[in-house]
């Protein structure tokens, strides 16, 4: 089979679009015949080995595993000895390892059936960037169900990436009052996504001036804490998925800026948390039904073919991606 495979840590270049041995699925596996995969900052975080704490587990000088990619959806190949939620020829989407590639395998606890009515481009673009958004907004708060929180007010800084684009449209389904910062090339498709309010970073900075949130959802880590906390309420919850230079190389700012978020939560009555996706089965189903029935629409910027993944990978690095960057194969 064809797949992107990687022996050393660098830039797009380092990825081969190789013929590879077929993967065999583990007991607890089904192999998947991936139709479409997404691209994650997390791939090129892997690509290149950085921020260089992450090659503790990857690999000190060479990465231990040579596929890269995560999100997929495809068809079931193969199913492992004690496989008993799926079959042949099933419809699924989730995590894999080495979604990269014609076919992947992955964990049963990690893929759902896919919603009939969605392509395997739209269910792809879901896994990675949903789970955070939809996780990262209940720890900051907001419920599934929204009744008691219609008006809730949210602000989505970094709104128009992968994870920005279904947080401000699962806080929107959830009932909240949603603000999203972007830069004027997207404010229109910000809005088109249900944003109520939209703020142009590149003419305006929220941190000095204008309302309060009860929850701040920061993709992008570009301002202080102290800044976040002059636009958060009494009792808000600022949470953190990410950051715009990824942590860096050494991931030293990224660690002080956790370390004074934990400080900072003991002292005042506001909470600054980082968080991470935890891929369940659950929310993986969840987030199928709302693009299912509608409350959530895929925004997908571009979509590139296997052997272009360097591209689309560069294209992610930029850190401006509109919505999801999709792999078709
Ligand atoms: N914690 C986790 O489990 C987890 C999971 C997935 C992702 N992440 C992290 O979360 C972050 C976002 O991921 P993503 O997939 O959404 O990335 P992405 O698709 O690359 O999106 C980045 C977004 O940030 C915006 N942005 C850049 N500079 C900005 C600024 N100064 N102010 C406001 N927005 C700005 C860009 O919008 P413009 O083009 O309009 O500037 C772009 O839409 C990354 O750091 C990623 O590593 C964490």
């Amino acid at each position: 089979m064809k797949a992107i495979v990687y022996y050393n840590y660098g830039s797009p270049d380092v990825l081969k679009y190789e013929e590879t041995e077929k993967p065999t699925p583990a007991d607890d596996e089904v192999l998947i015949k991936v139709r479409a995969a997404s691209v994650n900052p997390y791939d090129w975080h892997f690509m290149r080995g950085m921020p260089y704490l992450l090659r503790l587990g990857a690999g000190l000088r060479q990465p231990k595993n040579k596929r890269l990619g995560v999100d997929a959806a495809g068809q079931v190949e193969a199913v492992g000895k004690n496989i008993t939620q799926f079959k042949l020829d099933d419809e699924v989407f989730g995590c894999c390892k080495g979604a990269f590639a014609e076919y992947a395998c992955a964990s049963e606890s990690k893929v759902v059936l896919k919603p009939a009515n969605l392509t395997f481009e739209q269910a792809a673009s879901i896994p990675i960037a949903g789970l955070t958004a939809l996780q990262g907004l209940r720890r900051g708060g907001l419920e599934d169900r929204g009744e008691n929180q219609a008006g809730k007010k949210v602000l989505v800084n970094g709104a128009t990436g992968g994870v920005g684009t279904f947080a401000v449209q699962i806080a929107k389904s959830f009932a909240a009052e949603v603000t999203g910062v972007c830069s004027t090339k997207n404010v229109e498709m910000l809005r088109s996504i249900g944003a109520d309010h939209v703020i142009d970073y590149r003419k305006e900075d929220f941190t000095k001036c204008g309302p309060r949130y009860d929850l701040i959802f920061d993709c992008v880590a570009n301002h202080s804490l102290s800044a976040f906390r002059r636009v958060l309420n009494p009792k808000g919850n600022y949470i953190m998925v990410g950051a715009a230079d990824g942590g860096g190389r050494w991931m030293i700012g990224l660690l002080a800026r956790l370390l004074r978020a934990m400080v900072m939560s003991w002292v005042v009555s506001q909470e600054f948390v980082m968080v991470g996706a935890k891929i369940t089965k659950e929310d993986l189903t969840l987030l199928g039904e709302l693009m299912k029935t509608g409350p959530i629409k895929p925004i997908i910027d571009r979509c590139y073919r296997l052997r272009e993944i360097p591209e689309a990978i560069r294209h992610v690095e930029t850190g401006h991606a509109r919505g999801k960057v999709v792999i078709t194969l």
